[in-house]
């Protein structure tokens, strides 16, 4: 794969497009099951996150989690590159009475100032961003997250054999490009330098017409240093 295929996905004009042309076939249309499953998750994991509390998205596409978790009493901040995604979050903000309760930010997860929030709930976004970034993803997500504070979701886990087999990890029917795959000890590892895993199982909930197997729910806690 040449270096500038790889670049196409870590600029604002890939997923912009890509909203443009409404060539979006990940979005649900509603609220991810195993994001909330994890969400339900945490108390028993003993990082409760009362209502109230501060909530980051990063790439929240047109926002069916956000606005999730505005109606169950989080109070969020869901940042998107594509100004399309945001705009589209905003309307259904306001349709469904929570726009007070969600900041939206137009911009790159990588770049938007960190303010400190409680949790950092993730969502097909991990796997969307090219596996060299994934050590940028643990560093930025531990400037959001207080210590303490929790990272929570869903990933799309592989056995290493069948991850090893991927070019470049793509999962794509493109042969190349996002999704990407990882495997149960590379999500581990990847956070580890800030978070420590409490949990990460396939998920009980998995979407229908998703990869079966393959969508697991993740619990990491904030480490203090
Ligand atoms: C696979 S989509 C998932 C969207 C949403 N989480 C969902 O499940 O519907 C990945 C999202 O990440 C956004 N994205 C990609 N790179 C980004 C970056 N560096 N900063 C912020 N958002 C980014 C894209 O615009 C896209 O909305």
């Amino acid at each position: 794969m040449s270096r500038e295929k790889i670049q196409e996905w870590a600029q604002q004009g890939y997923w912009q497009g890509r909203f443009e042309h409404s060539d979006t076939p990940w979005e649900l249309g509603h609220a991810s099951s195993a994001l909330f499953e994890a969400q339900e998750a945490l108390s028993a994991a003993g990082i409760p996150l009362p209502h109230g509390s501060s909530v980051v998205i990063p790439g929240c596409g047109t926002g069916s989690d956000a606005i999730e978790l505005a109606r169950r009493g989080f109070r969020v901040t869901a940042i998107d590159w594509s100004p399309h995604a945001i705009a589209g979050l905003r309307d259904r903000a306001i349709a469904t009475s929570v726009e007070s309760e969600i900041t939206p930010v137009a911009g790159n997860f990588f770049e938007v100032p960190p303010r400190t929030v409680d949790a950092l709930a993730e969502h097909t976004f991990f796997c969307a961003i090219d596996p060299s970034m994934r050590g940028a993803y643990a560093e930025r997500a531990a400037q959001w997250v207080r210590p303490g504070g929790v990272l929570f979701g869903n990933f799309f886990v592989l056995e290493p054999s069948r991850a090893a087999a991927l070019p470049e990890l793509s999962m794509s029917d493109r042969g190349s490009g996002p999704p990407f795959a990882s495997t149960r000890e590379s999500v581990v590892r990847d956070l580890s330098p800030h978070f420590e895993c409490v949990l990460l199982q396939p998920t009980r909930f998995p979407e229908s017409d998703r990869r079966p197997g393959m969508e697991w729910i993740g619990i990491f806690r904030r480490k203090s240093s």
